[in-house]
């Protein structure tokens, strides 16, 4: 495969043709360029702020229009369809296992929760996928929400029609809501992590007194150069369009935009340069600290979807118990793990596994971690080398699907592991 380029920054306005010129000097002219047609693709209101506008035009040699009338297509166990009255339970799941069939990432992709709902452009859902066959003569867009796709095994060739993406496990991207893409399988097997955020774009947060440095950088996030196939071969286009897959069929690659120019792209991020901060004195900060993405909502500090890594780091808290706390939050965590360890649990929660700690329930480390901690030397800073974990953090309950409910992935003792902690208190010391 020849070299990819990239364009450096976050959603700035980015320009890029792949022949020369392509670019027309104003938005839609009465002749575009090389005989190519302007179409515009807008992620936001047209009056949303400029701040928060975005969208793009692209100048392709057919338009998205040209296509059949769409009708059902399979579904799988992608579902936007969670139970009605989840309990409070928490839950953990092993990771899927590869597919022995022949099974391409759409087909592979099984959905765990979530909340909102598409038609009201609220909340999110979370998928896994697991697969072993690249997407060819089909394609996909996504009309009820952008997708975080965050590979756990096997590197991805996302083949977008705004460009071309190289992804591995460590790494993110993010395909903006109804951008065409097809996901190519760079190993043999590929699994991961998907956050479909039906709400606003996923934003890099205010950094607040943290200053002008730190946590996600803007110079670390790669757009793709405009890229495009002239191939007159016929594709299956599969539209997922209010919890529903639905497919028709075109006489060309829609992967045709020649040039384009705007904020509404796909990109990826390296999360090996997220920023690490923390405490050097006492305590934890909250896990903010961590926050990589977050998709805002009317309320102030109160979002839709949080996006948070924990990475490999250095915990140099004095007199500080430097495992993750015990806690209860108002908002709803779903958790994976790309490699290694969490620091919260000694064994159960695996690479390529999830869990799911809902609103006001109590959970935090185990009874082995809680344990070991307790007698940590804590006079010298200690390094979590072989660990990355993530977090797709919601202000609404997470709703199980009823598959994985059903699932027999899911750990039914995963209670067990806080039923070890023994009662240390003693009330004739202190
Ligand atoms: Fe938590």
């Amino acid at each position: 495969m020849d070299a990819l380029e990239y364009q450096v920054g976050f959603a700035n306005y980015f320009a890029t043709e792949a022949l020369p010129g392509a670019l027309p000097p104003h938005n839609s002219p009465q002749r575009c360029p090389y005989g190519l047609y302007a179409e515009q693709l807008s992620g936001t209101a047209f009056t949303a702020p400029r701040a928060a506008n975005r969208h793009s035009w692209l100048y392709r040699i057919r338009p998205a229009a040209q296509h059949s009338a769409f009708e059902p297509a399979p579904q799988g166990l992608l579902s936007n369809t969670f139970v009605c009255t989840p309990s409070p339970n928490r839950l953990r799941w092993d990771p899927p296992p590869i597919p022995t069939a022949p099974t391409d990432f759409l087909e592979g992709l099984m959905s765990m929760g979530g909340n909102g709902d598409p038609a009201t452009q609220t909340g999110a859902a979370i998928h896994l996928y697991a697969a072993n066959r690249s997407m060819r003569e089909r394609v996909l867009y996504d009309a009820d929400g952008e997708l975080l796709i965050v590979p756990q095994l096997g590197g991805l060739l996302l083949v977008t029609e705004l460009g071309r993406l190289r992804i591995e496990p460590q790494e993110i991207a993010v395909i903006p809501r109804g951008v065409v893409f097809r996901v190519e399988l760079l190993d043999r097997e590929a699994r991961g992590y998907v956050c479909e955020n039906f709400g606003a774009p996923f934003r890099l947060p205010d950094l607040g007194p943290i200053g002008s440095n730190g946590l996600a950088c803007e110079r670390d996030f790669a757009t793709p150069t405009a890229w495009y196939e002239e191939r007159d071969a016929p594709h299956q286009l599969i539209a997922k369009f209010l919890g529903h897959l639905w497919r028709a069929s075109l006489d060309h690659s829609p992967f045709d935009v020649v040039a384009w120019r705007g904020n509404h792209a796909p990109y990826k991020y390296d999360l090996r340069r997220f920023n690490t901060l923390g405490s050097v004195s006492y305590d934890h900060p909250d896990p903010s600290i961590y926050l990589v993405l977050q998709s805002i909502t009317e309320t102030p500090g109160t979002d839709a979807v949080d996006f948070v890594v924990f990475p490999p780091r250095w915990r140099a808290m004095d007199h500080t118990f430097r495992p993750p706390w015990f806690h209860r939050n108002v908002a709803s965590e779903f958790m994976g793990l790309i490699h290694g360890v969490y620091d919260a649990k000694a064994e159960g929660f695996l690479p390529g596994g999830a869990s799911v700690h809902n609103c006001m329930a109590g959970h935090g480390p185990d009874a082995a971690t809680f344990e070991a901690a307790l007698h940590a030397d804590t006079s010298q800073p200690d390094r979590l080398d072989d660990t990355l974990a993530i977090m797709f953090e919601t202000r609404l309950v997470i709703r199980p699907t009823q598959a994985a409910l059903d699932s027999p992935l899911r750990q039914r003792d995963y209670e067990d592991c806080w039923q070890g902690l023994v009662r240390h208190f003693e009330p004739r010391t202190c």
